[in-house]
């Protein structure tokens, strides 16, 4: 199978040498892309400014911005068969980008954010998509109910949803599961390479089911 995996922040400028940005380090992403990998898959990687390498024999693409790993991910959805959307991406970005470094001033500034496009949910609203589509949800509060929604709203075929004080920056996360059909898995705190690899056998059956009932051809009898 092939799997295209994001990863990793976007920064979204604000003039030439300041951006918008969070703290993800890329580190959960990068371990799917190494599980999949070790498991025999190709692996298109679509990864944020981070400090990891790229694991060996991953068809590796940099980006900077939401904009940048938006059209990244477009180019290469359509010859995947399970696409995984782990990045942090930037929800907002400045409304318009200074050609030059703002000065400081005494008084305060405002910046004008608009919303990002939302790369996970356009996968989803496509009705011609082939590829097993699987979304994160990083919160703070109500995770399961907060994770749902976002099944929901984006789309997708299952959410990986984790709370970002144990699992954003570190070694280490937990993670629930949600299904498209309601089905729910937990797993505990644990190494994200151990995770990762869990999370790929999961993602290989359910695409597996998914395509196995694509392929049943239904005969009408009269
Ligand atoms: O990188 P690490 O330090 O290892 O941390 C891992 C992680 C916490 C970043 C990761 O496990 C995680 O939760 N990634 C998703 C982060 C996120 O943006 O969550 P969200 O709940 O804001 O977004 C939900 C989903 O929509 C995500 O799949 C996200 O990639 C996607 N999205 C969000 C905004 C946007 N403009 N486009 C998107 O596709």
């Amino acid at each position: 199978m092939t799997f295209l995996i994001t990863a990793g922040p976007t920064r979204e400028a604000i003039d030439p040498v300041r951006y918008i940005s969070n703290r993800s380090s890329g580190k959960m992403g990068y371990a799917i892309a190494k599980a999949a990998l070790d498991a025999g898959h190709k692996v298109t990687l679509i990864s944020g400014p981070v400090n990891l390498a790229p694991p060996r024999n991953t068809k590796f693409i940099s980006v900077l911005t939401s904009d940048e790993m938006f059209d990244a991910v477009h180019r290469h959805a359509d010859t995947s068969d399970i696409c995984v959307l782990c990045a942090a991406v930037a929800d907002y970005k400045p409304a318009q980008v200074s050609p030059v470094k703002i000065k400081k001033c005494a008084d305060g500034i405002s910046l004008e954010l608009i919303p990002t496009r939302d790369i996970l949910q356009s996968l989803g609203e496509r009705g011609d998509r082939k590829f097993l589509l699987v979304g994160f949800a990083a919160e703070t509060d109500h995770l399961e109910a907060n994770a749902t929604e976002k099944l929901r709203r984006k789309n997708c075929d299952i959410i990986v949803a984790n709370d970002v004080r144990v699992g954003m920056e570190t070694d280490q996360n937990e993670l629930v599961i949600l299904f498209r059909d309601g089905e729910m898995k937990r797993i505990s705190r644990a190494p994200k390479q151990f995770l990762a690899c869990e999370l790929v056998k999961i993602f290989l059956k359910f695409a597996t089911k998914r395509f196995d009932k694509k392929d049943v051809m239904i005969t009408e009898r009269t």
